[in-house]
């Protein structure tokens, strides 16, 4: 498996897909896995049932999807703050964080209606706070700050090749 995380508009589904097309694996993004099951927006889940209700959900489709078959996940950006989900994730998968600063994330996304936790009080002390969980529960890191997806791509599968010793690539 390989997982990409990373803050909200690090390019997380774009490069995933990509990604996928080139290793020839199928593509799953979560966020899109749990508004199928749920039959709702994450928008709509968020304000129906609240932050907890959704990273439950969200730590159970990523469990359910690393016990499946190979693929590359794009995770949302907040999958790694629940504690379960880093564990499954570090059992299971390469994980990829593609950094993106603060100032290139909200310029690429701005205040996206859709993303309720751009909506929160503090959205740089959330980045803040995540920017270690992020690192500490990767395998590799990848800078996207300034550069296509068609090239982070290629940076990442030359990357995964070392990592895995070019099991993939
Ligand atoms: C979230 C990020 C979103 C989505 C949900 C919560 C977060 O995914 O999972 O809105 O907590 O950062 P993206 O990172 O794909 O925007």
């Amino acid at each position: 498996m390989i997982v990409l995380t990373g803050f909200m508009g690090a390019g997380k589904s774009t490069v995933g897909s990509m990604l996928a097309e080139k290793l020839g694996l199928p593509f799953v993004d979560i966020d899109i896995h749990i508004e199928q099951r749920r039959g709702r927006p994450v928008r709509t889940i968020f304000q129906e049932e609240g932050e907890q209700a959704f990273r439950q959900l969200e730590h159970e489709a990523i469990l359910e999807i690393m016990c499946g078959s190979d693929a590359v996940v794009a995770v949302g950006g907040g999958a790694v703050e629940h504690p379960e989900t880093r564990r499954t994730l570090r059992d299971h998968a390469t994980v990829v964080y593609l950094v993106v600063s603060y100032d290139e994330a909200i310029q690429r996304i701005g205040h996206d209606v859709d993303r309720p936790m751009l909506h929160v009080d503090d959205v740089r002390g959330l980045y803040k706070r995540r920017l270690r969980v992020y690192e500490q529960s990767a395998t590799l890191a990848i800078a996207t700050d300034g550069r296509d997806p068609e090239t982070v791509v290629l940076d990442l599968l030359s990357r995964i090749h070392d990592a895995t010793g070019g099991e993939r690539t």
